[in-house]
């Protein structure tokens, strides 16, 4: 936890929440161990949405499909939608939400590994939201940065994994030192990189905003 729970309680509880098909699909996913982003990302891309009106985004990691329709939902309503999934069970269900909610149109859902996709990928986008494998993030940044042009934003979520990533790498369980490690690189290249700006933000489980400059 990075927030303090009572506060961040306290904030949720202001939230007006999203359409019925939305909050329906947020209670199905969480009771089902669907990992979403939590409500204070999905009100953050709510604002980011409002002031950067893309035309285009590029999401990795659909799950179900929510915060793909989150950004149908408050985006432009020409908005454009590639996302990328992985996980064969997940993705059916996915197409079955965006077709309830007519958005099929709009919405471009490639099936397979991300980091082979990404490669293939051509022009650029607005926005890229990174909500998948967190250690793989390190390795798709040259694609991701490929496909983003001058004023594109990238946003990546989880990025303070429940604030473990400042741990010793004693206390750290073996199988999340990689990720850790790599997530430390990552926050180093976001930060450092002068292609781009970028802030680290301790909001729900951390979150990066960066936007590129040439
Ligand atoms: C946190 S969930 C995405 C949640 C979704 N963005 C939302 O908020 O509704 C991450 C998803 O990324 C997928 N994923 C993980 N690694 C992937 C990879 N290498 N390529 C494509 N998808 C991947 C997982 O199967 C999972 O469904």
């Amino acid at each position: 936890m990075i927030v303090d729970e009572r506060m961040r309680t306290y904030i949720n509880s202001l939230d007006m929440g999203n359409t019925p098909f939305l909050d329906e699909l947020e209670q199905n996913a969480l009771s089902e161990r669907v990992p979403i982003i939590r409500k204070e990302m999905q009100s953050f891309m709510k604002v980011l949405l409002a002031m950067k009106q893309p035309g285009r985004i590029l999401e990795v990691g659909t799950a179900v499909g929510f915060s793909t329709l989150l950004m149908c939902e408050y985006g432009p309503p020409d908005l454009e939608i590639v996302t990328i999934e992985n996980y064969q069970k997940r993705i059916p269900i996915a197409r079955e939400n965006f077709r309830r909610t007519g958005r099929e149109s709009q919405i471009t859902l490639l099936k397979g590994d991300a980091g082979e996709i990404l490669k293939e990928l051509d022009g650029t986008f607005d926005l890229i939201f990174m909500d998948a494998a967190k250690g793989q993030y390190i390795h798709w940044l040259p694609n991701v940065l490929r496909l983003m042009h001058r004023g594109s934003v990238l946003v990546s979520d989880n990025v303070l994994q429940e604030g473990d990533i400042i741990e010793s790498h004693y206390l750290v369980e073996r199988r999340n030192r990689t990720i850790y490690k790599r997530m430390r690189e990552y926050l180093y290249e976001l930060t450092h990189n002068p292609v781009l700006v970028t802030s680290i933000l301790p909001l729900g489980d951390g979150v990066t905003v960066s936007v590129k400059q040439e």
